[in-house]
């Protein structure tokens, strides 16, 4: 062979192996950058599937936010991955945490979507709790989760309340004591509003006195106060109930906290304190302190009012701006007994609405009014 053609050969050879080890190399590559394209996961999550064995797994199923998160925090636990694909991505602090402590205590990935979406701020208290089946909830619109382990003691003590009961009669406070936690209105509150609700749980300031009393135009000796707007509408159902027949006379209206306090006292030297608290209201929490309510008596009566009396101002008074207060059978949430006698002004709207609701007056300010 001449050294012209061998130099030739050697030289093709060289070019050969050369284009042959860049040709696999390009390949081998190519072949990679494939590998990480194809998946749509970031390469920190890619890297822990790998690590946890997961890769083919979950490249075979559909991208999910929730399952990359739990990879790059290192959280992802593999008992839990098709917990993990039911559960919507949610932008809340710890995420990978919260899902796999909920997780942890039986929640179904449909009740944390709703967590997650719906109590977000408030996800803590249930983390504080065993497990609670949350979505029995979901439409009470009255809940409040600061009061959930409440909710939770009192109905396992009240059995034959259904759970939208249990709710409102919690808020109103009625799994506790009546007085042994209440709130307290400002004078201000107390003035501007004339729709506050006092009860064992809301009090009113010892010196607060209404700035607008006005005499009612009956008087047997004894003048007879009320708010302006109360003494004015007050007028205008006592008239009206006279055309139908109903006569009734005012028997108490406007009494101080010194009045109330004295009135209380009298009620528990005769008749003991605990007896006195289901009749009489403790000085601060009667709604007689508002200049907002009124005890009428009727006519053939001295301090009562008849049973037609008392039907005609469940039908009626409500078109005047007054509702019966303390109605028969409602005991247990007005925590006092029944008053027929006792109106309470709230203006002809708010009285109406609470009318037709049929509820006391306890139960539609938690549910409306808050
Ligand atoms: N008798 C009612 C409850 C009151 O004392 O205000
Ligand atoms: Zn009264």
């Amino acid at each position: 062979m001449n050294k012209g053609l061998k130099i030739f050969l050697i030289t093709l050879l060289v070019i050969l192996v050369i284009a042959i080890v860049v040709l696999t190399t390009l390949k081998l590559l190519h072949h990679n950058t494939q590998t990480e394209n194809t998946s749509p996961y970031s390469q920190t999550a890619v890297n822990v599937m790998q690590e946890l064995n997961l890769y083919d797994e979950i490249n075979k199923r559909d991208y999910s936010k929730t399952v990359e998160t739990l990879l790059e925090t290192n959280e992802l636990e593999k008992k839990y991955l098709d917990d993990y694909y039911q559960i919507d991505y949610a932008n809340i602090t710890n995420f990978g945490t919260v899902i796999n402590e909920l997780l942890n205590k039986n929640y179904t990935s449909e009740e944390i979507n709703y967590i997650t979406k719906n109590m977000a701020s408030d996800i803590n208290i249930l983390l504080n709790m065993d497990y609670v089946n949350i979505l029995a909830f979901k439409d009470i619109t009255n809940f409040d989760i600061n009061n959930l382990e409440r909710y939770l003691t009192y109905q396992e003590e009240n059995s034959e309340y259904d759970l939208a009961t249990v709710v409102t009669y919690v808020n109103i406070g009625l799994d506790k004591e009546g007085y042994s936690e209440y709130s307290e209105y400002t004078e201000e509150e107390a003035q501007n509003d004339l729709t506050i609700l006092v009860n064992k749980y809301h009090k009113l300031p010892d010196d607060y006195e209404p700035d607008d009393l006005v005499a009612l135009s009956y008087s047997n000796g004894y003048t007879y106060y009320l708010r302006k707007e109360a003494a004015q509408a007050y007028e205008q159902l006592s008239s009206a109930a006279l055309l139908d027949n109903v006569i009734v006379y005012p028997f108490s209206t406007y009494r101080s906290y010194d009045t109330q306090s004295k009135l209380y006292n009298r009620y528990v030297s005769r008749d003991g304190r605990e007896a006195a608290d289901t009749y009489s209201a403790r000085p601060g929490f009667s709604e007689h302190q508002l200049g907002l309510a009124i005890d009428i008596r009727s006519n053939t009566l001295n301090d009562n009012l008849t049973d037609k009396d008392y039907e005609w101002m469940l039908d009626n008074s409500y078109k005047y701006g007054f509702i019966v207060r303390y109605p028969k059978g409602k005991q247990h949430i007005t925590q006092f007994m029944e008053e027929p006698w006792h109106l309470r002004y709230l203006g002809i709207e708010l009285a109406t609405k609470v009318h037709d609701s049929g509820l006391t007056y306890d139960e539609y300010y938690d549910l409306y009014m808050k």
